[in-house]
């Protein structure tokens, strides 16, 4: 196939953001979103796409560079997910990692065999020649391995540029054609200077401009919103959370009044939860916003309900009936509007069949709008977490929204085990809400994923004065985590712990034990239920 077949115009944009596009071709690594975000940092706009996309997709959406991420399988099985083969002729920039770069020996000419043993863990790469895309990284970098197959014989055109003890090409490029491949994953923390490998091949060897800014986001999106919107009415459900807080807040910037927020209250939020909202919506924003108080309905569903997901069924449901009805009150709505993130987005395609294995239920991408027959308004779609909160921040919205803890949709019903009622609600409430206090006081908030309390189906023995007491048992539970999909246990200082617990059964009536979560996901989750 000839280099100029599939030629791209290279002073376009892609036209749907107005910024040069990365493709991420995705073959399923776990750390695949990692790679999004590591580009996104450096202000260049990507997005994943399937990884047998064809040249001419590519092309329709004016791609500049291409990176094929890492994956499960082994290039030498049979039915392995492959590229396009002429990805390779379209004369675009190409960085394959991982698996991404042994389907370059596969399919460029090379040999690529399986090792003795796989490589996991650290290594040291020592940098070869002077190339662009390891410029300023000599002689040596600590990098991080995970692969079982590796390049025996380079395709023609391509030179070594890194090896360490175990793997002789480590890192290979063909200056001429821009296409590079390296061994071990520069996208995770534990390759450090993993970055700077990603500018050089983005910015230096691919040329493409950083204008992927969350300032240029707002401004893009505030005027896309406002000429798709017209004149007609946005419907939002608001919950306080980040994401349909920063949406709201968007939107109100874009259409002003046209925009109407619905905050359900379901008996299962946290503690303050309604006031802050109003405080914050109505008084600071001065937003058309309605409250719906409806805990007693959701908390009639719910009783003698044991099943987290028959509460799940539930709470989701009854939140759909609640919000249609108020819907009515508005008037005629032509839009609503969801804060799906671009998690949600790539969740809901892997589950399709796409490569990827990871897989996550709790999305909100559909449900709603098909019911209510509205036109679905998603400004948020292409951003990850950490750029929503960033959005939050150059809009000058308060740090406590901006920075608060996730909080599931089915709220406090998944962190009472078993029925939920009124009394329980109180307890957890109140005990919750001292684990937030705690944890903002000890300066560790911003840190911490999620922190939180479970109350426990178990009543345990404990003394009183001179009583003997059988009260209630509260887990805490603290995490870090990047994305909700894996999670670590937070070390937290004995002080830290020390004041909770002590707090939480001196005053918190009906609780006389305190006990600390620590276990990791998985195989554990976040939640208890
Ligand atoms: P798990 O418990 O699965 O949680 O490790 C991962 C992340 O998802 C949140 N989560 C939910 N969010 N509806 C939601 O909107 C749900 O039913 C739900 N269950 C869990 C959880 O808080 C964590 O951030």
């Amino acid at each position: 196939m000839s280099p100029s077949l599939y030629a791209v115009e290279r002073s376009t944009t892609d036209s749907a953001s107005g910024h040069h596009l990365v493709a991420i071709l995705d073959f399923g690594s776990q750390y695949t979103q990692l790679i999004a975000r590591r580009v996104r940092e450096l202000e260049i706009y990507c997005e994943f796409f399937a990884h047998d996309s064809t040249p001419e997709e590519l092309t329709a959406r004016s791609v500049r560079a291409i990176i094929l991420s890492g994956g499960p399988a082994s290039v030498l099985q049979e039915n392995a997910p492959a590229p396009h083969p002429g990805i390779f002729q379209m004369g675009l920039p190409v960085l394959g990692i991982c698996y991404g770069m042994q389907l370059m020996g596969r399919f460029l000419g090379g040999c690529v065999i399986p090792s003795e043993r796989r490589e996991f863990g650290p290594a040291r790469m020592e940098v070869m020649g002077a190339s662009p895309l390891l410029r300023d990284l000599s002689p040596e970098m600590e990098i991080w391995m995970s692969h079982g197959d590796s390049i025996q014989e380079l395709p023609p055109g391509f030179q070594v540029l890194g090896r360490t003890e175990n793997c002789p090409i480590a890192a290979i490029g063909d200056e001429r054609r821009k296409i590079y491949g390296v061994q071990f994953h520069p996208e995770v923390i534990h390759t450090p200077r993993g970055i700077e490998l990603l500018r050089n091949f983005l910015l230096n060897i691919a040329e493409i401009q950083p204008t992927w800014t969350m300032r240029s986001f707002v401004r893009h999106t505030i005027d896309e919103v406002r000429v798709r919107v017209g004149k007609q009415r946005v419907l939002c459900a608001l919950s306080g959370g980040v994401d349909s807080s920063v949406l709201s807040v968007l939107l109100h910037r874009a259409v002003g009044d046209q925009l109407t927020c619905v905050f359900v209250d379901n008996g299962l939020l946290r503690e303050g939860e309604t006031r802050h909202v109003a405080e914050t919506f109505r008084g600071r924003y001065h937003m058309d916003l309605r409250q719906v108080d409806a805990s007693e309905r959701f908390l009639r569903m719910l009783d003698g309900v044991e099943d987290p997901e028959q509460k799940r069924r539930i709470i989701g449901g009854e939140f759909i009936r609640v919000f249609e009805e108020e819907a009515k009150k508005v008037g005629v709505v032509q839009f609503l509007a969801q804060g799906t993130l671009y998690p949600d987005v790539i969740e809901s395609r892997s589950a399709l069949g796409g490569p990827s294995t990871t897989i996550k239920s709790h999305h909100n991408v559909g449900g709603l709008p098909e019911i209510m027959g509205l036109d679905l308004l998603e400004p948020l779609r292409n951003l990850f977490k950490d750029e929503v909160r960033k959005v939050g921040e150059e809009m000058g919205m308060p740090e406590e929204i901006v920075w608060r803890h996730p909080f599931p949709g089915p709220g406090l019903a998944v962190r009472i085990i078993g029925p939920v009622d009124a009394e329980k609600l109180k307890i957890l409430r109140e005990a919750d809400a001292r684990v937030e206090e705690e944890i903002r006081r000890s300066g560790l908030y911003r840190e911490i994923w999620q922190a939180f309390a479970v109350l426990l189906p178990i009543k345990t023995v404990g003394v009183m004065g001179d009583e003997r007491t059988y009260e209630n048992v509260i887990a805490i539970r603290a995490v870090t985590s990047q994305d909700g999909m894996t999670a670590d246990w937070v070390r937290l200082p004995d002080r830290v712990l020390a004041r909770i617990s002590n707090r939480i059964i001196n005053e918190v009536r009906g609780v006389n034990r305190v006990v600390y979560d620590i276990s990791t996901k998985p195989p554990s989750t976040i939640e208890w239920e």
